[in-house]
């Protein structure tokens, strides 16, 4: 595995993502043996870094999650936690009440980074940042980020963070260049910020884009792991694919590893 080093923290390069864990809007406990399955296997297969938040499955997918860490027995320290506030939960008291939720549903006394899931119009961030600091202050939660930020508010929360804001974490991909093209890339390599893509391999285009068939035959691995590792070999760029099959689990967490040369990313447009 290899690894983003950011403010005295060592963050995998590829981490395991919740949506549709436990269900997707709200919860759907018939899924619920699968779902600890995938988890399971990806707590052994060495994941460490565990994306979830309130909204997913309406908080099973962190009661889900709790529960298969405590059954593997995984020693808490030697993972990383992060969970989200939703956007209508972003006033100071609301944002302390649902962290006090995820905590009491994940089973655990902290967490290791606590993201606004999405901005929402007419927010108060100062606000909001007077409720995360408080968090960190009172050791909560460790490390704070944000998700979906544009530009704008991403330098607004950087500015409002007592600590170092750790992550922005938006949709990047090799078909979804947004955050790259809008300047938010740029700002978090400057700025010592992770930008953590999500949703790195969902689209279509993965599977038809011939420049990334082409690395994948010529290095015997699979597209998804070269547009896993185009994501990787990206300074300050971290992933958190999600997937219930423990072979695409495996090769998602050994796409890290994965460095592709300067020509190979030319290939795949820069
Ligand atoms: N902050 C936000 O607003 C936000 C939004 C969306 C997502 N996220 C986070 O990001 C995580 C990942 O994003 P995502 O779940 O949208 O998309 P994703 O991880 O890019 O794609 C998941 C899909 O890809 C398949 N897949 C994964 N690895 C594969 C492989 N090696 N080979 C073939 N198929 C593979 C999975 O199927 P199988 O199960 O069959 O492998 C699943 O259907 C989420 O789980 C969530 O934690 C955050």
């Amino acid at each position: 595995m290899r690894y983003e080093m950011v403010h005295g923290w060592q963050i995998p390069k590829v981490g395991f993502g919740t949506w549709t864990i436990g269900g997707q809007g709200a919860p759907d406990p018939a899924g619920d043996a699968g779902s600890l399955a995938a988890l399971r296997s990806a707590l052994e297969l060495g994941y460490t870094h565990f994306d979830t938040a309130e909204s997913y499955a309406a908080g099973h997918a962190e009661e889900l999650l709790g529960r298969a860490i405590r059954e593997l027995g995984a020693p808490r320290q030697t993972l990383l936690i992060t969970s989200k506030v939703s956007p209508q939960h972003l006033s100071y008291d609301q944002v302390l009440t649902s962290c006090e939720n995820s905590l009491r549903r994940l089973g655990m006394e902290y967490l290791d980074l606590y993201l606004i899931h999405w901005p929402r119009m007419g927010m108060q961030l100062e606000e909001t940042f007077r409720a995360l600091n408080q968090l960190v202050r009172s050791g909560k939660v460790r490390r704070l980020g944000v998700s979906n930020f544009s530009l704008k508010l991403l330098q607004q929360a950087a500015a409002l963070s007592e600590t170092p804001l750790l992550t922005n974490q938006v949709s990047y991909s090799i078909p979804d260049r947004t955050y790259r093209h809008n300047g938010v890339l740029d700002y978090c390599q400057q700025h010592d910020i992770l930008l953590t893509a999500y949703s790195p391999v969902k689209r279509r285009n993965i599977k038809s884009n011939p420049a990334i068939q082409a690395i994948a035959t010529a290095r015997g691995v699979s597209r998804q792991q070269v547009a896993l590792a185009w994501l990787t070999t990206q300074p300050r760029v971290i992933t958190i694919p999600m997937s219930s099959d423990p072979q695409h689990q495996a090769e998602n967490l050994h796409a890290a590893d994965l460095v592709l040369s300067a020509a190979e990313m030319e290939q795949l447009g820069g």
